[in-house]
């Protein structure tokens, strides 16, 4: 009976010891993965992301292909040219929209109409939205941090991307394009940014709306006469004045017609 009693408490300190020695194992096991998996999850996040995005394993050979291995200020647009060709942009004729400074409002709109797509809406443009990656020179690593930003150097990784992206979703443009630009800042048509797609070479009808936000410019502004220049003769070329709120409007009307949204 004494014995019983007396082992009662032994046993209990023999399972707080055991418990003891459980925790320390676990918190050193958990200090150890989170050490080593802190150094992958940069890299691995990436993948990850990547691979949610898109399953198709030569878009991700040809995507890495593109920068692996190479300084990150070295990587130029037709780098690409294998990751646009394994993955090739599908005309859409009449829908397609570019933009500049009108982000916001275009991608409000894309996102609940059927109307108008932007590049960010086709398959390589959803996987790679809004992400930063790079190498460096004799890596075999991808970061996602420490990469050179949009203006650091012009042939960076990411902007030579969606360069060469734009450039190959221009060429499979068809019937009218639209391009959206913003009435609000002082130059809405900035010839560089789309000089490289050599829009002049397709045969497309170009239908300029500028968004007005704030009533600073017009179709008259003389940057919209670069871009007439830049389109090829023969190429139709219409500008309208739409105010903001339209085109707020139309995102919220899913039973207009698109046509009569401005
Ligand atoms: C970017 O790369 C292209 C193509 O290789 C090259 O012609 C151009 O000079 C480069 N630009 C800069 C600023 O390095
Ligand atoms: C136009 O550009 C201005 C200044 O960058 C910005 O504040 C505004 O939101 C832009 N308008 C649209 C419709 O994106
Ligand atoms: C643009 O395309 C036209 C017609 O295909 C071609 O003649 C011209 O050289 C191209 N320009 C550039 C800068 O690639």
């Amino acid at each position: 009976m004494e014995e019983g009693q007396r082992q009662k408490p032994k046993k209990r300190r023999k399972l707080f010891w055991i418990c003891i020695f459980v925790v320390v194992i676990l918190v050193v096991v958990g200090i150890v993965l989170w050490v080593t998996l802190r150094k992958k999850s940069e890299a691995e996040e990436f993948k990850a992301v990547f691979t949610s995005r898109c399953c198709c394993c030569l878009s991700k050979y040809a995507f890495q292909h593109a920068y692996v291995g190479k300084d990150p200020c070295l990587v130029p647009p037709d780098a690409y040219q294998l990751l646009v060709d394994a993955a090739p942009f599908e005309p859409a004729c009449n829908r397609m929209m570019f933009w500049s400074k009108t982000k916001d409002v275009v991608h409000d709109l894309t996102s609940k109409r059927d109307c108008f797509i932007t590049m960010e809406d086709t398959f390589l443009g959803t996987v790679l939205n809004e992400l930063t990656w790079c190498s460096k020179e004799g890596s075999s690593d991808t970061f996602t941090s420490g990469c050179p930003g949009w203006t650091d150097c012009v042939n960076n990784t990411v902007r030579s991307f969606w360069s060469k992206a734009s450039e190959s979703y221009a060429q499979v443009a068809c019937g009218s394009v639209s391009v959206m630009l913003n009435g609000s800042i002082a130059v809405p048509f900035n010839p560089t940014r789309y000089t490289s797609h050599n829009m002049t070479s397709y045969e497309y009808i170009c239908d300029v709306s500028l968004i007005f936000s704030t009533n600073k410019q017009n179709c008259a502004n003389p940057s919209l006469k670069n871009l007439q220049k830049e389109l090829a003769q023969g190429i139709a070329y219409s500008c309208q004045e739409v105010p903001e709120s339209q085109i707020q409007e139309c995102a919220l009307q899913p039973h207009k017609p698109c046509g009569s949204c401005w």
